[in-house]
């Protein structure tokens, strides 16, 4: 990983198409009004190397891609790619890389609030092989978040830098960065195990890659954002844990399961805490409290799974509606695929009936797991 990158340094063939050295990957999401700006910054620093800007929007009901792919038939170095029905930071970003074949790529935001005059020392490094991965900081000096950052979301940042240290022994002062360039090959290292949830495309690649690559940080200025509004809300939160239990464990157990297996542990309470009032408090039959707190703690586990295992595809409105129908639907067949089990155990162990009920619940939770994923949470 050492060596420079002779891709970017050997001369480029004359009278043939220029093979761009660099690809600036940028995801888009309702960016209209940035485009055309971004391309004309990029145009001024990018002089002295053949390069190319791919624009990844995820079909912005404001058009970008429209404004994209006009600048593209008067540029050559413009291109759009559209993806239709999804939505993503992260993958958007991992697309935009796996459709171009520069050796080297740059990412990063639409909104001009990343400044472009520190692309060309980012590139210079990975260029002179000082390093393979260059992230623009905002944390090292001559960085800063100046008016970008309201004080919240600054000690969001922070908070959020340090665990990032502390969980996954990344040492950087910015990992949060979306503004960094990269060596093609770094990438092609992690690319087949990064978790793509996210905003966290740098952070995920890094926790990635199979050996440390060398990192610098370059210092930078994260100026306001002029049009348009930020598409990070109380998710990112989410998403930042789910990266987190996903890099450290996801190897064994995938992060939502985990999240999945925790809900299901509260059901378990809920469904206690119902029964016991029903039963003991005021002493319906057993039959009839049982029930209900089944009903009562498949509906909460709904209600909390929809919030954080599937935040990303949460139903609301009607739809969270039909996806309580669906979700009972899941958890019924789950019910008989544990009884199933338990008792066929049962049966053959002559009367293990702890070890044939451990047995029954962990089929009857994968199977709930499997199928509300594929039914009631399948990605639209
Ligand atoms: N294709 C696509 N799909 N692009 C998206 C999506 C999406 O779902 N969501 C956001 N984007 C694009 C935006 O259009 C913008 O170009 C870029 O991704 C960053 O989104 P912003 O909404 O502007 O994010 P931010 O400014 O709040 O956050 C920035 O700073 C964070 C550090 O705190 C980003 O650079 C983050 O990546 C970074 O972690
Ligand atoms: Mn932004």
């Amino acid at each position: 990983m050492a060596e420079p990158c002779p891709d970017v340094l050997a001369p480029v063939p004359l009278g043939g198409p220029l093979l761009p050295a660099v690809a600036v990957v940028v995801p888009t999401f309702n960016e209209a009004p940035n485009v055309a700006a971004l391309v004309t910054r990029l145009e001024q620093v990018l002089v002295d190397r053949p390069w190319e800007v791919v624009f990844v929007d995820d079909d912005s009901p404001d058009g970008t891609a429209a404004v994209v792919q006009a600048l593209a038939r008067e540029k050559p170095h413009v291109r759009c790619l559209l993806r239709l029905g999804r939505r993503g930071l992260s993958r958007a970003v991992i697309e935009g890389i796996l459709s171009t074949s520069a050796p080297v790529v740059a990412v990063m935001d639409a909104d001009l609030q990343h400044d472009e005059s520190a692309l060309p020392r980012m590139l210079a490094l990975l260029e002179a092989g000082d390093a393979d991965v260059a992230v623009g900081s905002r944390y090292v000096a001559g960085g800063g978040v100046g008016e970008g950052f309201d004080a919240g979301r600054e000690a969001m940042s922070r908070a959020a830098t340090w665990l990032a240290g502390a969980v996954l022994r990344v040492r950087l002062a910015d990992p949060m960065s979306g503004f960094f360039a990269l060596r093609r090959d770094v990438f092609d290292a992690a690319v087949r195990r990064l978790s793509g949830e996210g905003y966290k495309i740098l952070l995920d690649l890094l926790a990635s890659s199979p050996r440390p690559p060398r990192v610098a940080e370059v210092p930078y200025q994260f100026r306001p954002r002029v049009a348009g509004v930020s598409k990070l809300d109380s998710a990112v939160a989410w998403e930042f844990a789910l990266l987190l239990i996903d890099k450290r464990i996801g190897r064994w157990v995938p992060a939502r399961f985990v999240m999945y297996a925790l809900v299901g542990a509260s059901g378990v309470l809920v469904h206690m805490a119902v029964l016991w009032l029903l039963y003991r408090g005021i002493r319906l039959g057993f039959d009839t409290a049982q029930t209900a707190a089944t009903v009562t703690a498949m509906t909460t586990n709904y209600a909390l799974n929809n919030v954080f295992t599937y935040r990303d595809r949460r139903h609301s409105g009607l739809g969270w509606l039909r996806g309580l129908l669906s979700f009972y639907a899941v958890c019924g067949l789950g019910v008989v695929a544990n009884v199933g089990v338990a008792s066929a155990i049962f049966d053959r162990s002559q009367g293990a009936w702890l070890l044939a009920a451990v047995a029954g619940v962990f089929v009857g939770t994968v199977w709930n797991y499997v199928a509300s994923r594929a039914v009631t949470w399948r990605r639209g």
